[in-house]
């Protein structure tokens, strides 16, 4: 994984394609002295991403790239992040599968979270999935990603119960909730290992 060197933070880009509540809990988590990164940017592949506000509140820099075309986006998008220096990504709900290429790049060095317990329910629409399958339990994971889909190295999960009232809406609610506390929480453990 990367090495923390000194005092300094690890300089970190957060990929988005909406709400980006995970993007708002991780600049607070920036905010601490215990967070071992500093957020330098902020990338989207949907310029109406709502989350794209906190780069104006926050004062952190923001890009938009089409992604009409992938490898055109992609090349862009390796230019910018070198440009920044950045030494780790994290997917925070972007709605695009990096390309191997583009993973082979930043081999170990991008993490996402997903909201199940991996590796049970990858892909999309895994609230509904998991209600339909009178699941108990589900969750959320912060993992490295590697070539496969919701497949890399697994870093934390939380367990969450799923009461019998529950709805895919209400279940992705809760589940959310420990998302903002999982992904600092994994970042800085990745970074004690
Ligand atoms: C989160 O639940 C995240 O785990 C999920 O999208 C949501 C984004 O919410 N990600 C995926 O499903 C990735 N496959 P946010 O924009 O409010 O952080």
């Amino acid at each position: 994984m990367v090495q923390l060197t000194g005092t300094k933070k690890i300089r970190c880009a957060v990929f988005i394609s909406g709400t980006g509540s995970n993007l708002k809990s991780l600049i607070q988590f920036t905010k601490k002295k215990k967070s071992p990164i500093s957020i330098e940017l902020i990338i989207s592949n949907n310029r109406k991403a709502k989350g794209l506000k906190f780069g104006k509140i926050f004062k952190i820099s923001n890009k938009v790239f089409n992604y009409k075309n992938k490898t055109i986006a992609e090349k862009k998008i390796i230019s910018e992040i070198k440009k920044k220096k950045i030494k780790l990504i994290c997917l925070a709900g972007f709605m695009k599968i990096l390309s191997k290429d583009f993973i082979k790049n930043f081999k170990g060095k991008i993490l996402n979270i997903h909201p199940s317990l991996l590796p049970k329910y990858k892909g999309l629409n895994t609230h509904q999935r998991v209600i339909s399958n009178n699941e108990k339990y589900s969750g959320c994971t912060v993992h490295l990603v590697n070539s496969r889909l919701d497949s890399g190295k697994i870093i934390l999960q939380k367990r969450v119960k799923i009461s019998k009232f529950d709805t895919a809406k209400s279940l992705a609610k809760k589940i959310l909730i420990q998302e903002h506390i999982l992904y600092p929480k994994a970042i800085i453990k990745i970074f004690s290992l």
